[in-house]
């Protein structure tokens, strides 16, 4: 049961299991997707969901707050932390830019 994600301005992509982070999945993979604290409390590891918000955990207060703040009124709804997702559901395609 996996989700495929693909970090877009990387060219990769990977099938992964429910329940891993998003975190895990770029660390792994080599992308040059940036992380600061890696616990939702700097905004650097900001993404764009282009595809496939529904296959993801939902927005954290936390992750909410510290949006608010990073985006200075720039962010959409589909802006996230990488940090603080986690792939929700299998058999999706979830597409992610920074
Ligand atoms: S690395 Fe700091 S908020 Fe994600």
């Amino acid at each position: 049961m996996t989700t495929r994600v693909e970090i877009v301005n990387d060219f990769l992509a990977i099938n992964v299991k429910v329940g891993s982070t998003i975190q895990q999945i770029v660390e792994a993979s080599g992308s040059a997707l940036p992380f600061g604290c890696r616990d939702g409390e700097c905004g650097t590891c900001i993404v764009e969901v282009v595809q496939g918000m529904e296959f993801l955990s939902e927005k954290t207060d936390k992750e909410i707050k510290v949006l608010k703040e990073s985006c200075a009124g720039l962010c959409t709804t589909n802006t996230r932390l990488s940090c603080q997702m986690k792939i929700a559901k299998p058999n999706g395609v979830v597409r992610l830019k920074y």
